[in-house]
C-alpha cells in the first residue's frame, strides 16, 4: 500500500536536500520545521518529500478513501441456502423456455438477454404479438442485489417478481398461472425435473418455479469490476479519468442515492431507496425526455406521498444497458448522467466532468459468468404450444 511505503529520515538543514514536490514553489520546509529537518521518502515517488508535502498527500489519500467509503465491492457469490446446482439448472430451463409464453415465442431472455446487458436494448419492451408496455427492462444482472424488484420496488423479492411476467398480458400473455402449469405438466422432463429437486409431493407448483427461477437469477452476478478491484488495493485498476469520476461522483452528490456494493443505496439487510425523480424540476430537459408522466411508486402504492418516486436503480453494468430511465426516453449514457446532474443535484456538469463520470461508469462493468445455454425438455412428438 503507498502509505505504507512511507520510511522516516533525519536528515540535517545543512544537507542539500530540498523537497522535490514542492521546492519551486514553497519554502515551508525552512520556514515550518527547524533542524534537523525531517525528509520523508516516499518509495514510489522519485527524490524526497518534506513533511507538509507528505501531510497533503495523506490528506489527499484519505479524501480519496473517504470517498471511496460510499462504494463497496460486489460480493462474490449471492447464493442462499438451498440453491443446489439441480435447482439453478432447472431456473435456468424456464428462464429461457419461451413455452412459458402464450405465443411460444417470449421467454424472460427475450426482454432480459444474458447474452448482453440482460436487458433488451430497447426503450420499451415487446412481449406476446408485439405489445409493448410503459416501462423499460431493467437488466437482471446483479438484480440480487436490490431491496426489492422493478423501478417502483412493487415485488419484494426475485420470487414474487418472476410471477408477474408469465400472466402479464404485454409480456408473456398466459391467461393465469395453471395455464403456466399445465404446459409445464405436459412435458414430462420438466416434471420429473421438478420432482428431483421439490419432492414427490406436488412437485409442478408456481411458487416452486418461482423459487427456480430466482435461484438461477443469484447466479446472475458480475463481480470484479475495476472499481472492485481498485477498493480491493489495486492502485492501478482505475485510469486518472475513472479515479477523478469517481471523485466527481461522490462530491458531487450521486453518492447520496446511489451507495453500496451495486450502487442502489441498498445494503444486505437493508429496505430499497426510493427517492424522487426529478427532483428539480425547472430544466426542459423533464420534457424532452418525459420524465413526469409516470407517477411511480404511488401508482402501486396508492399513497400520493409516493408519487414520482422510483427506486434507485443499480448502476453496475450501466455502459451496456441504455437506453435509460424508467421509460427508457435517454439513448445515452453522456446524457443520462446530464439529466440526472440537473434533476437530482442541480449541477449543470462540463463535458469534461461528463466524460470522467462515464469513464468512471466503465469501472462497473463487471465479469460476467459463463452461462451454457440449457436442453430444454420436450413432449416427445407433439407441441404443448397452442
Ligand atoms: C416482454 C418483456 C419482459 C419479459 C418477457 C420479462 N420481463 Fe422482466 N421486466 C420487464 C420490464 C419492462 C420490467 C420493468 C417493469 C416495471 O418496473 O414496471 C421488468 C422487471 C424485471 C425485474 C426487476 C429488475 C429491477 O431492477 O427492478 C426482474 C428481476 C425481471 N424483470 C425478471 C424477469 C424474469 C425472471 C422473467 C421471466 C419469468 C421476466 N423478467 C420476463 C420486461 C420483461
Ligand atoms: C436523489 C437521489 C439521486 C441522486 C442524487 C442521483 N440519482 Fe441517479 N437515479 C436516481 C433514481 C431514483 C433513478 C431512477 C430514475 C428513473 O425512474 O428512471 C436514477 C437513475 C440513474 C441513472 C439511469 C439508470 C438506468 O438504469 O437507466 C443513471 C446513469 C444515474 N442515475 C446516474 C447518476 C449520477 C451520475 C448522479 C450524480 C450526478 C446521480 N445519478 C444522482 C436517484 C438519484
Amino acid at each position: 500500500m503507498f502509505q505504507q511505503q512511507v520510511v522516516f529520515e533525519m536528515q540535517s538543514l545543512e544537507g542539500p536536500e530540498v523537497c522535490s514536490c514542492c521546492m519551486k514553489r514553497a519554502r515551508c520546509p525552512r520556514f515550518l520545521f527547524s533542524s534537523p529537518r525531517i525528509v520523508k521518502t516516499m518509495k514510489p515517488f522519485p527524490g524526497k518529500l518534506c513533511i507538509c508535502c507528505v501531510v497533503l498527500f495523506a490528506v489527499a489519500i484519505g479524501v480519496r478513501r473517504s470517498n471511496a467509503q460510499d462504494l463497496a465491492v460486489l460480493p462474490t457469490s449471492a447464493a442462499q441456502s438451498g440453491d443446489t446446482s439441480e435447482k439453478i439448472e432447472l431456473g435456468k430451463m424456464l428462464y429461457f423456455d419461451p413455452r412459458l409464453s402464450r405465443t411460444g415465442t417470449v421467454s424472460c431472455n427475450t426482454c432480459h438477454n444474458l447474452m448482453e446487458g440482460g436487458d433488451d436494448a430497447r426503450a420499451t419492451s415487446m412481449g406476446v404479438d408485439g405489445l409493448t408496455g410503459p416501462r423499460n427492462a431493467p437488466t437482471v444482472w446483479n438484480s440480487v442485489f436490490q431491496g426489492s424488484q422493478f423501478w417502483d420496488g412493487r415485488a419484494p423479492t426475485l420470487e414474487e417478481q418472476a410471477k408477474g411476467p408469465m400472466v402479464a398480458d404485454v409480456e408473456m400473455g398466459m391467461v393465469g398461472h395453471d395455464q403456466v402449469l399445465s404446459r409445464i405438466e405436459k412435458i414430462p422432463g420438466y416434471v420429473t425435473a421438478f420432482r428431483d429437486v421439490f419432492g414427490p409431493h406436488d412437485p409442478v407448483s408456481i411458487t416452486n418455479a418461482v423459487e427456480a427461477i430466482a435461484a438461477f437469477e443469484r447466479t446472475l452476478i458480475t463481480p470484479n469490476a475495476p472499481l472492485d478491484r481498485y477498493l480491493g488495493g489495486d492502485e492501478n485498476a482505475l485510469s486518472d479519468a475513472q479515479i477523478r469520476g469517481m471523485e466527481l461522483f461522490e462530491s458531487v452528490g450521486c453518492t447520496e442515492c446511489h451507495y453500496g456494493p451495486a450502487l442502489n443505496g441498498w445494503e444486505p439487510g437493508d429496505d430499497a431507496e426510493f427517492l424522487d425523480f426529478p427532483r428539480f424540476t425547472e430544466s426542459e430537459l423533464i420534457e424532452k425526455y418525459d420524465l413526469v408522466s409516470d407517477k411511480g411508486r404511488s401508482a402501486s402504492s396508492g399513497d400520493p406521498g409516493d408519487d414520482h418516486y422510483f427506486k434507485v436503480p443499480t448502476l453496475r453494468n450501466i455502459t451496456v444497458t441504455a437506453p435509460y430511465f424508467h421509460n427508457g426516453q435517454v439513448e445515452t449514457l453522456a446524457d443520462a448522467i446530464r439529466v440526472m446532474a440537473i434533476t437530482q443535484v442541480d449541477e449543470e456538469l462540463t463535458d469534461q466532468q461528463v466524460a470522467d463520470l462515464e469513464s468512471f461508469m466503465k469501472s462497473l462493468e463487471g465479469r460476467f459468468p459463463e452461462i451454457v445455454l440449457p436442453r430444454l425438455p420436450t413432449k416427445s412428438g407433439a407441441t404443448v404450444v397452442r
